[in-house]
């Protein structure tokens, strides 16, 4: 048998707590309460609660602060606020900070158990499918590297990395800005025998002509004008350790001269010195320019390329290894959770899919600025098509059929099998989908507007809610509105689509007052 569902009740009214308690209880409901969204907080911390009553205005911390808070600490829980006037405003903050429901005071009983059935049945269908469906593509375990990618072209990476590790060879690492570069020198250093040893990254693009020896090889006091204390260089610092030597071919022609000189010999000299300086430094270097080119045009130093070139690291783009993306961007909502920057889970189906035809020119640093971005505007756990940027749905609205856009790309519209946009890369292997296949209809226990089942429930519990509010009538007033609409006024098309004669969408078009 299933547990009782427990309620969490937060209210300043002790009154309001007491009925509560009492009208749930009665239900086999387990019901805890709390006297302050302080309060109620720390509950919902310590246990978790499949529905949480919330007050709007409380004394202290007010219902809208406590629900974002909430919203954070129990992703799962429904929210439903409870307030005393039904101003549209409350309606729509409530709402888009993520409650379940609103419900206006003094209540109706029968409203209340409606309302805490519909949220327990959401809070499992949450559950459930996020347990049916999310499960981590790898576990934290497998992310200990920090760096994703099971594709083809990244296992050769990893390859590589195994191979020149150990070893002391330079390395150089090429690829587009934003592929990973910095991260693989990281990698590699992490797995040498001078991991225990410094590791020092220098971005020589960022630094001007005039600095950059001083910055590398260090300076005597006096060396240039400014110089008034010695200055001990990057190399110095990392003897016995690896040097990163960011967009290096954006280095001035004498300092490439020196660096040969550090690699060749093991020794540098700072600026204005004599004294000749020892250094045992692994270098590994990143560039996104084309040294070979820069060989041919004499801007950079043939002999230092074949020095640096030692061992090469080809950083793929991510529009060639797109397969990726999906497990990139767990990876990334992971991190953004552990450190409690989001409380987003997983991208829908149709959001992956296109995330993962979109061919990111920044690559992995734009997959993970978009990431972010999206993680801020979800309104629930689930990045939907609607949050992604712009360029993305302008992108793959450019290759949909005409017909599919008619009213602009939107969720549930799922592409289809004809539809231009390529499907997940092959070599997503189907233990994957699951993580991102789960419907977009449970975000924070909204119902999409597309979602039929959702909708249906919702009419369903709404019938049960106003049994005598002529509910049907309601649905049938507006469906024919809808259809006379579409039909522009024609009434043999209508009724067609209808299921009723013409006689009958004659009595109901009078009956309704719908003109055309
Ligand atoms: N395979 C990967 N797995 C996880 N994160 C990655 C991966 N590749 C890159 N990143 C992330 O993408 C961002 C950019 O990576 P990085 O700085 O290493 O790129 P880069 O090639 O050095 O870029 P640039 O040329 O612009 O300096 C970083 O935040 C990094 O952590
Ligand atoms: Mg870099």
């Amino acid at each position: 048998m299933q547990s009782p569902a427990k309620i969490l009740v937060i209210d300043d009214d002790s009154e309001i707590r007491y009925s509560l308690e009492r009208v749930l209880s009665a239900r086999q409901y387990a019901v805890s309460a709390a006297s302050s969204g302080e309060e109620g907080i720390e509950q919902a911390e310590q246990e978790s609660f499949e529905a949480i009553f919330l007050d709007n205005r409380m004394q202290g911390m007010s219902g809208m602060e406590a629900l974002q808070h909430l919203r954070s600490v129990a992703p799962n829980a429904m929210i439903i606020l409870m307030t005393a006037f039904g101003t549209t405003q409350t309606a729509i903050e409530a709402m888009k900070f993520g409650a379940f429901d609103y419900i206006i005071k003094p209540f109706d009983i029968k409203k209340v158990l409606s309302l805490v059935e519909r949220a327990v049945q959401a809070h499992r269908d949450l559950v459930d499918s996020a347990t049916e469906h999310y499960s981590p593509l790898l576990n934290s375990e497998d992310y200990k590297e920090g760096i994703v990618g099971d594709s083809d072209p990244m296992q050769e990476v990893f390859k590589m990395i195994g191979q020149v590790a150990t070893s002391d060879v330079t390395v150089m690492v090429t690829g587009e800005s934003g592929t990973g570069k910095e991260l693989i020198a990281r990698c590699i250093w992490q797995h040498s025998l001078r991991a225990k040893k410094a590791f020092i990254a220098v971005n020589c693009a960022a630094i001007p002509d005039n600095l950059i020896e001083s910055e590398l090889f260090g300076h005597e006091k006096g060396a240039f004008t400014g110089a008034t204390n010695q200055r001990t260089g990057k190399f110095e610092l990392c003897d016995g350790g690896t040097l990163f030597l960011d967009e290096i071919g954006d280095m001035a022609l004498p300092t490439q001269t020196k660096i040969l000189r550090a690699l060749q010999e093991g020794e540098i000299q700072r600026v204005g010195g004599e004294k000749v300086i020892k250094v045992d430094v692994r270098l590994i270097a990143a560039t996104n320019k084309n040294l070979e080119r820069m060989v041919e045009e004499k801007t950079f130093r043939e002999d230092l390329y074949y020095r640096l070139n030692v061992m090469r690291i080809r950083m793929p783009s991510l529009r060639d290894r797109l397969s990726d993306v999906p497990a990139l961007v767990d990876f990334m909502l992971q991190r953004l959770r552990k450190d409690r920057k989001t409380r987003v889970r997983r991208v829908s189906a149709e959001g992956l899919e296109w995330l993962t035809s979109y061919p990111w020119p920044g690559n992995v640093r734009e997959l993970e600025n978009t990431v972010q971005r999206c993680a801020v505007v979800a309104q629930g756990d689930t990045i939907l098509t609607k949050d992604l940027p712009k360029e993305i749905i302008d992108f793959v609205a450019a290759r949909r059929p005409e017909s599919d856009l008619v009213e602009g790309p939107s969720e549930n519209k799922k592409l289809s099998s004809s539809s231009p946009v390529e499907p997940l890369a092959d070599d997503v292997s189907p233990a994957l989908e699951p993580a991102v296949s789960e419907p977009d209809a449970f975000v924070g226990g909204l119902d999409s507007e597309l979602d039929c089942e959702g909708l249906l429930d919702r009419l369903y519990s709404k019938l049960r809610e106003n049994v005598d509010s002529n509910l049907l009538e309601e649905l049938e007033r507006e469906m024919i509105r809808r259809v006379i609409a579409e039909t522009e006024g024609n009434q043999v098309k209508a009724s067609q689509l209808l299921g009723i004669t013409r006689a009958t969408l004659r009595k109901r078009l009078s009956q309704y007052e719908i003109r055309y």
